[in-house]
């Protein structure tokens, strides 16, 4: 095993591997589908679900995919192959957690673009250059979604080629605290501005009312893909844990830090929302979210442009490329899950699987580029359905098939205390009981009321 484990590479130490894992947590999914999904979910009655979900379900099916990564060394297929080698039926699992991978990869490389081609919108259009802003501000157009895609995609393919550690802890240790503070300030701004009470309140006070099926599966699809779960991309980020660290301190920090992230940036967009609406942008229609997708990249540029002058030009700038970077720590844990998986599985070079399966996977988002509502329809089915059914399977196989008992022996490695933990105690109840009947009753209740 250790042999192995030199070969496949290995994080530097504890922080290396929490801020890889919560590189690939923060991302898109705290900025730019957290706070759509809250603000046409009743706000602060979803902000509440979610934390309920990510804590106690994402925290617990986090810990689960970390052992399982750890303890087999290999991609999600691999892994499951390894555990259960006497039945081939289990390697499914992993099997759908990398398609979904490659079609969540799909969209967010589309929408990851749209991110870095704002950083040329705010830029000219501070310049005073109105014609060429509009054009890198254009979300709908299809060459130029295409073009970015492109260039996303690239980035995301030399980062993985260069291996595991590297550019992921670099630009995760500087930046996402960088992040952090301009989401702060810019907080700050908006409060200050008209018509954001209103968005604050709708986001922090709770409407129990306003619980319904809809708003609980929402939340649960939110949290699986704010957290990166269900899809085996933990598992393999945890293929690469040493031993001596501790995975249920390490997957509580990536918990923390994510959903703390994503409360930040509710608090910022949700208002600001209000604040676009109050200076005349249509953000609702008929009951829920007017422009979908791509909403926030009306939003938030209207906040920067009236903050103007070199200020609105330095925020706008700065956070779109810092939203970029933060996107980018994502897509290279989506893309190394099914890099990982050809190299272990089919035995392919790291360089040529990663150039190979980035190509294909960018076929997909050239298309859609050019589509851009096909966004909504593959983030249900892959994110919404596919990440938590993801996660059921993993409960499952975790409780009944692999066995909480050598599933906590990998626990306990690196952690002393255990024996005394509260997770001893809990975590096998949560992942045989509670988290797979929470996540199923919430899947056939919705699927039967949607179909
Ligand atoms: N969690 C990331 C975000 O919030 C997106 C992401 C990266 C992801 N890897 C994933 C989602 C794996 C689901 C599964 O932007």
């Amino acid at each position: 095993m250790a042999e192995a484990t030199k070969e496949r590479g290995i994080w530097s130490g504890k922080l290396a591997f929490i801020l890889a894992a919560a590189g690939s947590a923060v991302g898109l999914g705290n900025i730019w589908r957290f706070p759509t999904e809250a603000a046409s979910h009743g706000g602060g009655v979803f902000l509440l679900i979610y934390l309920v979900f990510a804590f106690l379900i994402g925290y617990p099916v986090m810990m689960a995919e970390m052992s399982i990564g750890r303890n087999s060394r290999k991609n999600p297929v691999g892994a499951f192959k390894f555990l259960a080698s006497d039945n081939k039926l289990y390697m499914l699992i992993g099997a759908w957690g990398v398609l979904c991978g490659i079609m969540i990869l799909s969209y967010y490389t589309v929408v990851a673009g749209w991110t870095f081609s704002y950083v040329f919108e705010e830029l000219f259009h501070f310049m005073g250059m109105a014609e060429l802003s509009n054009w890198f501000g254009d979300t709908s157009h299809g060459i130029n979604n295409a073009l970015f895609s492109v260039l996303f995609m690239s980035a995301t393919i030399a980062i993985i080629t260069g291996g595991v550690a590297e550019g992921i802890e670099k630009a995760t240790k500087t930046l996402m605290p960088l992040l952090i503070l301009i989401l702060i300030i810019l907080i700050g701004y908006v409060l200050t501005q008209e018509g954001s009470a209103k968005g604050l309140s709708r986001y922090l006070t709770p409407d129990l009312t306003k619980i319904n099926a809809e708003v609980i599966f929402a939340a649960m699809g939110q949290a699986f893909f704010s957290l990166s779960l269900g899809m085996g991309a933990i598992i393999t980020y945890g293929s690469y844990l040493p031993k001596r660290e501790n995975i249920a301190g390490a997957a509580a920090y990536v918990t923390l830090f994510d959903t703390g992230i994503a409360f930040l940036a509710g608090l910022l967009i949700i208002p600001a929302m209000f604040v676009a609406q109050s200076n005349g942008i249509t953000i609702f229609e008929g009951g829920g979210l007017k422009a979908g997708p791509a909403l926030i990249f009306q939003v938030l540029p209207n906040m920067f442009h009236n903050i103007g002058g070199m200020w609105g030009m330095v925020f706008g700038v700065g956070f779109f490329l810092l939203l970029s970077i933060a996107a980018l720590t994502s897509t290279i844990s989506l893309l190394e899950v099914v890099t990982a998986y050809a190299i272990d599985e089919h035995g392919v070079q790291r360089k040529k699987a990663a150039m190979g399966v980035g190509s294909g996977i960018l076929l997909v988002s050239l298309f859609i580029s050019f589509d851009i509502s096909l966004i909504g329809t593959l983030d249900l089915i892959f994110s919404s359905i596919g990440l938590p059914l993801g996660g059921f399977l993993i409960c499952l196989f975790v409780g009944y098939k692999w066995g909480p008992q050598d599933a906590m022996a990998e626990l306990e490695v690196g952690y002393d205390q255990f024996e005394k933990s509260i997770v001893r105690k809990a975590w096998p109840v949560f992942i045989k009981v509670l988290a797979p009947l929470a996540i199923l009753y919430n899947l056939v209740s919705t699927l039967f009321g949607t179909f």
